[in-house]
Order: structure tokens, then sequence, then C-alpha cells
């Protein structure tokens, strides 16, 4: 495995590769992470696993400084996971002049995580346009953990013409249901044990759903209340379509719901994919 860290030997390594699959991520890597490589290795001879923690996705106010960076970990686990390249840029290879150009997404990113985290998805999509653009990969795979993520990625790459596939991993879950994530590490111990809470109401939702209930603002209204009174700090939970993330309707087959709350400190996201029963 070669670790590279510039724009120019990156190019000069990968221009020998005639297919290659693109794994993105901010490092601290989990199994949700290896997960999608063992996807990207399904699809290309040659993978590359990105890790940069991106400065311009993170409000003043966030977590960037405290962001766990752990390079050496993390290469371990991608060398025994069989990846051929990382590219871990620090921040001047990757902006090395002010980024003046922004990618400007859809309304879609003022809406769920953007609506909490104003920019986000700005910082979000202007780094992935960028990164596709230095690895120029024929596949890239991304995690059903950030839906909102990945269905903008999806609508980026398809109005922006990218040549690129675009592969949906499934969010890997620690036992008890916890989606892995990076900002796990934040959680004390008690935390731990009640961020499963979250997994919970959303499994309920799922079942509520497939079983014909149409009640959907009342259910998220009980999943708010239950983890409000657990004493979590809800920002939103929702049922929407899969594809556009509007809100679902009654007769919409294929929903998903999402949430985001923060226990004490940490912010954790989850999501899960819901078909509507009869
Ligand atoms: P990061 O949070 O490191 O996630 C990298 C990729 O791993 C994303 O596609 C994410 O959805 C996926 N992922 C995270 N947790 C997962 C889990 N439990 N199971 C499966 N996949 C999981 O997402 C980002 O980084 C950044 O926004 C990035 C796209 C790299 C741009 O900076």
């Amino acid at each position: 495995m070669e670790i590279i860290t510039d724009i120019p030997a990156l190019r000069a390594r990968l221009q020998r590769e005639s297919a290659i699959a693109f794994v993105p991520t901010m490092g601290n890597l989990h199994e949700g992470h290896l997960s999608l490589v063992r996807l990207a290795q399904k699809k290309a001879d040659c993978v590359v696993a990105s890790i940069f923690v991106n400065r311009l996705q993170f409000a003043p106010s966030e977590d960037f400084d405290q962001y766990p960076r752990t390079l050496a970990d993390d290469c371990k686990l991608l060398q025994n996971q069989g990846v051929n390249v990382v590219f871990a840029p620090d921040e001047k290879g990757i902006y090395p002049e002010p980024q003046e150009f922004l990618l400007e997404p859809p309304p879609l990113a003022n809406t769920l995580e953007g609506e909490f985290r104003p920019g986000f998805f700005r910082g979000v999509m202007t780094v992935v346009l960028k990164l596709f653009n230095i690895v120029q990969p024929q596949v890239t795979v991304f995690g059903k953990k950030d839906y909102q993520q990945l269905q903008l990625v999806r609508a980026m790459v398809r109005q922006l013409n990218l040549p690129l596939e675009i592969i949906a991993g499934e969010t890997a879950r620690a036992s008890d249901g916890l989606a892995l994530s990076s900002r796990n590490r934040y959680l004390g111990s008690e935390e731990r044990a009640e961020a499963v809470r979250l997994h919970r109401v959303l499994s309920e939702i799922k079942h509520a759903v497939g079983a014909g209930n149409r009640n959907f603002l009342q259910l998220c209204k009980n999943a708010h209340e239950n983890l409000a009174s657990h004493g979590w700090e809800v920002d939103y939970i929702a049922l929407q379509q899969r594809d556009t993330l509007a809100p679902a309707g009654v007769d919409d087959p294929d929903l998903v719901v999402l949430a985001a709350a923060r226990l004490g400190k940490t912010r954790l996201i989850d999501n899960l994919e819901v078909s509507a029963g009869a």
C-alpha cells in the first residue's frame, strides 16, 4: 500500500490504472469505512481511500480541532484490508489558496442536516468534487449512514454529468444497534449505553410504518418525546421519501426515517430505510 500526500505524486501513481474505485473519508476509520472499502474492491482492481478532515464543512462552533486524527492506525487498517493507495493530503495540498469557488448545492442541502449545520453541504460537496477531480475514479463508494450526503452526491454526479458510478454501502452497527461513527468516541460510558436509543426509536418507526401505520407526524413526535425524556436534545426526526428526501406522502412506498440528536456534547445521526406496508 502506498501512502501519498501530494497531488502530483498521486496523479503520477494513478496514471497507469485503468479502473479506480474511490472511498473518501475523514479518517478515524472503523468497520463502517472498511465495509465501503470491500465494496470498492469488488468494482475495481485499484482502490484509493482518502483521509482528509475538511475544515470547509465544519462551522466555527463545531469539532474541527477536536475531530480524532489517527492516521497511523487508519493506514494499518487500510493496509490489512488490501487498499492500494491512501491519499492523505494536508490542508495546504487541498486548499493552497483560499477556496473561493464553492459548489452551491440544491435546496435539499438546507433541510435536515443542512438546517442545523448551515454551509455544511457546501463544504462537503466542494471537497468531494475536488477529490473526484484529483483521483478521477470510475466508481466511488458512500455510506448510507450519511443518507442526505449520499443523495446529494448522487444529484451532483447526475446534474454535473460526472462519469462516475456511485455505490451505496449499508450502515455498519455495533452489536446493540448503534451506528458506528468516529464521533462515538466522544461518548462517556453512560452515554454510550443510552446512545442505542436513537437506533431503537428509528426501528420502532420502521416497524410501525411497515405494519401500515401512516400517522408519520405522530410517530416522529413520539420518538422525539422518547428521546427528549431521556436527556437527548433532538434536532430532527423525519420520515422522508428515499430518493428526494422530501417529506413522505401517505402513498409513497420507499421511505427513510432520519434523525439527529445530541447526547451531552455529542451529536449523533442515524437513519433507516422504511418500506411502507399495507
Ligand atoms: P466520514 O464521516 O469519515 O465518512 C466517510 C464515509 O464513510 C461516508 O461515505 C460515510 O457515509 C461512511 N460511513 C460512516 N459511518 C459509517 C457506518 N457506520 N457504516 C457505513 N458507512 C459509514 O462523510 C465524510 O467522512 C465526509 O463528509 C467526506 C465525504 C469524506 C467529505 O469530507
